[in-house]
């Protein structure tokens, strides 16, 4: 099968390139003329074709897009990206008769939370309305929070203090997904010719309570869980926040960090029910697992 990835120069986008080459697909790729050459170089190891093509320029993803059975976006940004450059991508794809598409969406359940409830999220719901009346089926790959994420001390307890700072319930589940798994269930789909309008998939599913429990295993050392507030503290705390910080310089602000946080606290992202099984050869990392790796 051709398969199409946009975005393949980031951090998931290689990943999904080598785990579809792995899998026996026919792989091209794209990357800007601005993409660092290290990545390019890096892309080029993998033995897939390289185009040169940008969001902003529908003839360049027209091209890429020719010949293509499906397209896997990875791309990251805000909505000149997300919005406008997929939907360009999709456009791009109808043109060329491409069949599938699966968009740049590996998060927490977005079609189950509020509009308006996280800026990120509400950008990736905008584009999901676009394939309605599309001829490019899409498959919305949603996979909960990036596994490496806790290893990294980027969420989870803190590896300074070991205490786990949480909002709400500290019983509610959250997904957790490696990166590495999610590239292969984003490949997985992508070889799919049945797959479904959305796949939800978690590496492990634990609450901050049991979250703690396996940080206290590895660690060997007490963790202290502190429930900061609930979920309306949570809401009242980053309405605050985005107030003070309208037009905030850095893409990823504290606020928006805690509007991921609201929607695992609140239980509204949880993926249910799972496919795992649907794509059953691939056994994903658990969390306990990732923690006991040694670095
Ligand atoms: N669930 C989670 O916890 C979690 C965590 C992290 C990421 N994600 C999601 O995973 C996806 C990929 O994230 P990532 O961290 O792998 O991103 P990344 O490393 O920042 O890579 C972004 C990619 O988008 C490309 N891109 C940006 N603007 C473009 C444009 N105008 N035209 C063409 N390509 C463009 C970049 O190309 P250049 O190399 O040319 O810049 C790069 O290949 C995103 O949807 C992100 O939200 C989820």
């Amino acid at each position: 099968m051709n398969v199409l990835v946009v975005g393949a120069t980031g951090h998931l986008g290689l990943k999904i390139t080598r785990e579809l080459i792995a899998a026996g697909a026919q792989v091209r790729v794209t990357h800007r003329a601005s993409s660092k050459p290290e990545q390019i170089a890096q892309l080029r190891e993998t033995g897939a074709e390289l185009v040169i093509a940008d969001l902003a320029d529908s003839a360049s993803l027209v091209r890429a897009c020719s010949g293509v059975a499906v397209v896997v976006s990875a791309v990251q940004g805000m909505r000149d990206v997300i919005v406008d450059g997929q939907t360009r991508l999709l456009r791009a794809a109808e043109q060329a008769r491409v069949s599938r598409m699966i968009p740049s969406d590996y998060a927490l359940d977005f079609f189950k939370t509020p509009d308006g409830g996280n800026r990120n999220l509400d950008l990736r719901r905008e584009l999901n309305r676009a394939f309605d009346g599309s001829s490019v089926r899409p498959t919305s790959v949603l996979c909960g929070a990036f596994m490496d994420l806790l290893a990294l001390g980027a969420m989870g307890p803190d590896p300074k203090t070991h205490v786990y700072r949480v909002y709400g319930d500290p019983d509610q589940p959250y997904d957790f997904t490696l990166t590495d798994d999610v590239a292969k269930y984003i490949a997985a789909a992508a070889l799919d010719t049945q797959a479904p309008r959305m796949l939800r998939v978690a590496g492990d599913t634990k609450s901050p309570r049991e979250l703690a429990a396996v940080f206290e295993e590895i660690w060997k050392v007490p963790v202290t869980l502190e429930v900061a507030g609930s979920v309306a503290d949570l809401d009242a705390q980053i309405e605050r926040m985005r107030a003070a910080d309208e037009a905030p310089a850095n893409p990823f602000p504290l606020w928006q960090r805690m509007q991921y946080a609201r929607d695992m606290a609140s239980g509204r992202g949880l993926l249910t029910p799972l496919d795992n099984a649907r794509y059953s050869h691939i056994q994903p990392t658990t969390i306990r697992d990732l923690l006991a790796r040694p670095r």
